[in-house]
């Protein structure tokens, strides 16, 4: 088999990757999931540690298709990732007609690129022309072609913070592949499970991760804020290890098993065996367990519903919350998210043509392989971002274009 693309996911608890053809991408050969090492909160913090489990991974992949990896293309995760809007401003070249030029969107894009304010150790991963003025008309979506004299570009530009990305570079280019893309995690995600339908109505998509909870927010079709916090699903597990005075492999294995993260219904009565899960000869409350797991992960939606207020979104997302990442699999939990942030759910489904899983853990490699190949001339979506200028521009930019 020639020309093998694997895109991975290194998170905090596990490296995921599916494995496509160049020839035939729309179909996944094969696909993995293995224990991550070194990785803390989702960014990598003992190098030699992660390589080595990278290296067993990769090795693994290989071997079950008998070929080797060409093309690596990763996600990059961890709180550093952030968002940040900038204009850019250029003027209309040809004086004759005064008619916006592919050229001119450019200029104005890179102008906004330009100016942004970020530090020297932040590193610009995508930008998103949101939308455009011209003259004084706002909120175009297609200025090519429009008479005017001057072009603004509103642009949000995701970023993060340039040692997590080196890190990540220097951990995938020792397993001596080609590494072509690196995506922000947060968006892959969103790729993978929102419909367009959804994210023109205006739609959240939660990464319920073990060291992060990601989100991305949508409105008319574009990306327009994007964050990771820090608190995650360890956070549930370190709470019900503290609370019932088990150990982390014991408190881990009652996380998944047992707990739910709505406890209204459950009878007090019920109790549940430690002994089953490696643990002590004594049992402890059903209910007790719910309401541990519900306090976390309450704190974990009221934070993104501060967030959703800060930036004005607070009963504007008709589109509601979909949920992933391994975390979504508790048991309550849209229950849970409808209660918290007042908002329609639903659980995301890892689906990618002749692929389905039940793990929710795998949407953002899914996410991100069909970024990748959105801007390959192999792609099969009619999408803007994907045809000509625009395809252009995004293998320049690493951009999205609104969809
Ligand atoms: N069936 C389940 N019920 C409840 N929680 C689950 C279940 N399966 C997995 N999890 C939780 O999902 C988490 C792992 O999710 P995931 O694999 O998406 O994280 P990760 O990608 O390694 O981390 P991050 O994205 O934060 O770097 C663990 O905390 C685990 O407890
Ligand atoms: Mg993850």
């Amino acid at each position: 088999m020639k020309n093998l693309i694997l895109s991975l996911d290194i998170g905090t608890n596990n490296i995921r990757g599916v494995l496509v053809n160049e020839s035939k991408p729309d179909e996944i050969i094969n696909s993995l999931t293995k224990e991550s090492l070194g990785v803390s909160k989702s960014v990598i913090k003992y190098p030699e540690e992660t390589m080595n489990a990278l290296d067993r991974f990769v090795s693994e992949i290989e071997a079950s298709v008998n070929s080797t990896v060409n093309r690596i293309i990763c996600t990059i995760g961890g709180d550093n990732l952030k968002c940040i809007i900038n204009r850019g401003t250029a003027f209309v070249s040809d004086s004759s007609k005064n008619e916006v030029t592919k050229e001119d969107v450019e200029k104005a894009i890179n102008s906004a690129r330009q100016n942004v304010s970020l530090t020297q150790n932040e590193k610009i991963l995508h930008t998103v022309a949101q939308k455009f003025y011209v003259d004084k008309l706002k909120g175009v979506q297609s200025p090519v072609g429009m008479i005017g004299n001057r072009l603004e570009a509103e642009c949000l530009f995701v970023y993060t913070f340039c040692p997590d990305h080196k890190n990540l570079e220097q951990v995938l280019k020792k397993t001596q592949n080609q590494v072509c893309q690196i995506n922000a995690s947060t968006l892959a995600g969103a790729q993978a499970c929102l419909t367009k339908q959804e994210k023109e109505s205006g739609v959240i998509a939660i990464d319920l991760g073990a060291g992060t909870t990601g989100f991305s927010v949508y409105e008319d079709g574009c990306l327009v804020y994007t964050k990771v916090l820090p608190i995650s699903q360890n956070h549930v597990r370190n709470d019900i290890g503290i609370c019932f005075k088990v150990s982390q492999q014991v408190a881990e294995m009652l996380k998944r098993n047992q707990s739910c993260a709505f406890s209204k219904n459950i009878d007090k009565k019920e109790t549940i065996s430690l002994k089953e899960y490696n643990g002590e000869d004594r049992r402890i409350s059903k209910k007790e367990l719910a309401e541990v797991t519900a306090s976390r992960f309450e704190d974990i939606f009221d934070t993104i519903s501060k967030e959703l207020e800060a930036i004005g979104k607070t009963g504007k997302l008709p589109g509601g919350a979909v949920l992933y990442g391994g975390g979504a699999q508790t048991k309550g939990i849209v229950e849970l998210a409808k209660y918290k942030l007042n908002l329609p759910v639903r659980l995301a489904q890892a689906q990618y043509s002749n692929f389905t899983t039940q793990d929710l853990g795998y949407i953002p490699v899914l996410g991100s392989l069909k970024m990748y190949l959105n801007n390959q001339d192999f792609s099969s979506e009619g999408t803007l971002g994907s045809g000509g200028f625009f395809k252009k521009l995004s293998r320049r930019f690493n951009e999205i274009m609104p969809l």
